[in-house]
C-alpha cells in the first residue's frame, strides 16, 4: 500500500489516540521534544522488542548490553567526536534564523531570502558538567551514539559471553544530538533512541558481513509489514560517509516529506576499536585460535532509530477507507507493533453482560495486552480500536449468556467468527501468530 498521507494526519491521529503528545504542552511545548502517550509507549516498546528478538534472541552470535549514556569525556576524544561531530551552520543576517549549511538549496535565508553569513563548524554534542564545579574539567558528554558504549565493552563481553568472532553486541537506549535543525515530528529530534549493533568480524570477512546485514536489516522492515516500494537503499558517496565509516547503505523510507534515512549500515572497519586503543594505552586485539593470529576486528554497524521506525510503521500502516459506505481510519499494523491486541467490547453497560465480559477479559488480559472497553456504541468503539490498530475486538453479546461464546472480529477483514470462550486464548494466539482468518475456521458462522 502506498504510504501518501500527509504528515499532519499522523500527528492528529498521535495526539488524539495517545501516541504522541508535544511535550511540556502545558507550557507551550518544548521544540523537537515529544512525549509518547500509552499508545505509543506500547507501539515503542513493541518496536525494541521485535528489534531484540530478531537480532538478539534469534541468533547466538549476537549478546546484548546496556552501557551508561554519560562516558568519560576521553571517549569521544578518541571517537573523533570532539573534533570531527560537527554540522557547517550558516546565521541570517536579516532573521537571525539558523540553518544547516549542507542542506541549503540557494545561499539565501530560505525564511525570509536574506544573506547568510560564512558557515561555522557546530558540535553536535550537548556538554554538561558532572559534579557541583561547572569547570573544564568535569565536561561530560550525553553520548551523540550508543555505539561507543559497545566499543568500550568489547574486551569486557569478549571475556564474558565466551563467544567467537563473529560477534555482535547489540545496544538499545537514548541518545542526544544538539541538532541545528530539526523536525518532521517524531522524525529529527534532539533526543532519540537507537537501535544499534556492532558486529565484530575478521578483517576480510567484512564486506560479505556488510552485503548481509543490509540485507537482514531491509528484511526486517518489510517483515513488519512496511511496503517494499516504500523503502530503498541508497548507498553513500564518498564525500558524505561520517568519519569513521569505509562504506555505508542507507535503508530510506518515503516518509510524506520524501525519501529519509531510517537506518544506516556502515563498515566501521577497525576505526574504533585502534582509536581507543591508542588513546587508553590498552591493546583490543582478538586471537583468533583456529588460524593462530592475532588482529583488530573490523565491525559492520547496523544503526537504526527507534522514533523514526515508529513514524514509518505508522505511515505505512495508516488508511481511510470506505467500507459499506462508512469511513474509518485504521492503522493496518503488524500484530507484533499493535499497541493492543486485543480489545473486549460488551455489546452494552449491562448487568447481565458485565460480569461475563469482564470474565472474559480477565481470561485473555495476562496472555495479550487487552483493553477493556464498555463506553459508547459499539460501532464507536470498533472505530476506536480500528483507530489504534487493534488487531481483534471480542464482542460479548446476549447469546454469549446462554452459549458461552463470543464474536471475534478481524481490524483488516472486519470478518467475524464465532467461538467458544474455553478455546479464545488458543484462537487469538493462532491468529496473532498470523493463522488466516477466514470462513474456513473451524468456528466461523459469520461474515463481516
Ligand atoms: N552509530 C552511528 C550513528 O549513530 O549514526
Amino acid at each position: 500500500m502506498p504510504a501518501n498521507v500527509e504528515m499532519d494526519k499522523i500527528v492528529s491521529l498521535c495526539k488524539r489516540r495517545g501516541f504522541v503528545f508535544p511535550s511540556s504542552e502545558i507550557y507551550g511545548g518544548l521544540a523537537s521534544c515529544w512525549d509518547y502517550g500509552p499508545m505509543g509507549v506500547e507501539l515503542k516498546r513493541n518496536v525494541r522488542d521485535a528489534w531484540w528478538k530478531a537480532v538478539v534472541h534469534e541468533r547466538d552470535d549476537v549478546v546484548g548490553l546496556d552501557s551508561a549514556i554519560m562516558m568519560h569525556p576521553r571517549v569521544w576524544e578518541a571517537s573523533g567526536h570532539v573534533d570531527g561531530f560537527a554540522d557547517p551552520m550558516v546565521d541570517c543576517k536579516s532573521c537571525r534564523l539558523r540553518w544547516r549549511a549542507d542542506e541549503l538549496e540557494k545561499e539565501i535565508c530560505p525564511g525570509c531570502g536574506g544573506d547568510l553569513t560564512e558557515p561555522r563548524m557546530f558540535n553536535l554534542m550537548f556538554k554538561t558538567f558532572m559534579g557541583p564545579l561547572e569547570q573544564e574539567a568535569n565536561i561530560v558528554y550525553l553520548r551523540p551514539e550508543t555505539a561507543q558504549g559497545i566499543f568500550v565493552n568489547f574486551e569486557n563481553v569478549l571475556t564474558t559471553s565466551r563467544k567467537k568472532l563473529p560477534l555482535g553486541i547489540a545496544q538499545i537506549g537514548k541518545s542526544f544530538r544538539n541538532e541545528i535543525t530539526t523536525g518532521n515530528f517524531i522524525f529529527r529530534t534532539r533526543e532519540f533512541e537507537q537501535l544499534e549493533l556492532e558486529y565484530f568480524v575478521r578483517p576480510g570477512t567484512d564486506e560479505k558481513w556488510f552485503d548481509y546485514w543490509v540485507k537482514e536489516r531491509f528484511d526486517w522492515y518489510v517483515r513488519l509489514g512496511i511496503s517494499k516500494d516504500n523503502l530503498r537503499l541508497r548507498q553513500h558517496g564518498k564525500d558524505e560517509l561520517a568519519h569513521y565509516a569505509r562504506d555505508c547503505y542507507d535503508i530510506d523510507y518515503l516518509f510524506p516529506m520524501g525519501w529519509s534515512e531510517l537506518e544506516g549500515i556502515a563498515n566501521r572497519g577497525d576505526f574504533d576499536l585502534t582509536q581507543h586503543a591508542g588513546a587508553s594505552g590498552r591493546e583490543i586485539t582478538y586471537f583468533d585460535t583456529e588460524s593462530n593470529e592475532k588482529y583488530v576486528p573490523y565491525v559492520i554497524e547496523p544503526s537504526a532509530g527507534v522514533d523514526r521506525s515508529v513514524l514509518a510503521f505508522l505511515i505505512d500502516a495508516y488508511d481511510d477507507e470506505e467500507i459499506e459506505g462508512e469511513k474509518r481510519t485504521v492503522l493496518h499494523l503488524h500484530p507484533d507493533l499493535a499497541p493492543i491486541k486485543v480489545a473486549v467490547l460488551p455489546l452494552s453497560r449491562n448487568e447481565k453482560l458485565t460480569p461475563l465480559a469482564r470474565d472474559v477479559y480477565r481470561q485473555i488480559c495476562t496472555g495479550f495486552v487487552t483493553d477493556y472497553d464498555d463506553s459508547q456504541s459499539i460501532g464507536r468503539r470498533y472505530r476506536r480500536q480500528d483507530e489504534i490498530g487493534t488487531p481483534f475486538c471480542v464482542t460479548v453479546d446476549f447469546d454469549s449468556l446462554e452459549d458461552k461464546q463470543v464474536t471475534i472480529r478481524d481490524r483488516d477483514s472486519l470478518a467475524q467468527i464465532r467461538v467458544p470462550i474455553e478455546e479464545l486464548n488458543a484462537i487469538l494466539e493462532a491468529k496473532l501468530k498470523g493463522e488466516a482468518f477466514d470462513s474456513s475456521s473451524l468456528w466461523a458462522t459469520r461474515q463481516k
